[in-house]
C-alpha cells in the first residue's frame, strides 16, 4: 500500500497519514467501548430491561432504530453514525467530518 503512494506522495507522509487514521480509529473505540459499558451496567442494575428479543441482558448494537430505549438508540447512533463517520472522514483526510 504504501508503495502505491509513494507514486504521488512521500513515504513518510502516506504512513505518518495512514498512522492518524489508524489511531482515530483506536480512539473512537475507546470512547464507543465506555459507552457500552455504561449501557451493560445499567441492564446489570436492573435500570433497563432485558427485552423479550433480546437474548442477553446486553445492549445489542445491530437493532438500529429499533433499539428499546432512548440510551440504547444514542449507542446505536454513537456506533454506526459517529465511529463511522470518524473512520471515513479520517481516511478522506477530512477532519471536519471525522471530529
Ligand atoms: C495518483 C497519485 C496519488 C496517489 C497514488 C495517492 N495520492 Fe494522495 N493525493 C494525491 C493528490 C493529487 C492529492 C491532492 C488532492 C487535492 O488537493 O485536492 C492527494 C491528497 C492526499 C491527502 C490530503 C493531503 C492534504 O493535506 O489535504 C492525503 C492525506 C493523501 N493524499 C494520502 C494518500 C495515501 C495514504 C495514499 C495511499 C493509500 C495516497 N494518498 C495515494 C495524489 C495521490
Amino acid at each position: 500500500m504504501i508503495s502505491i503512494c509513494g507514486g504521488c506522495h512521500s513515504e513518510s507522509f502516506a504512513r505518518a497519514e495512514l498512522e492518524k487514521g489508524d489511531e482515530m480509529i483506536r480512539e473512537a473505540d475507546h470512547l464507543l467501548a465506555e459507552a457500552i459499558r455504561m449501557v451493560v451496567a445499567l441492564h446489570e442494575d436492573g435500570i433497563l430491561e432485558q427485552p423479550d428479543y433480546y437474548s442477553f441482558p446486553y445492549p445489542d448494537l445491530l437493532t438500529f432504530h429499533d433499539a428499546p430505549t432512548a440510551i440504547e438508540q444514542k449507542l446505536f447512533v454513537m456506533h454506526l453514525e459517529h465511529r463511522m463517520r470518524a473512520f471515513q472522514g479520517v481516511f478522506h483526510a477530512n477532519p471536519d467530518y471525522a471530529l
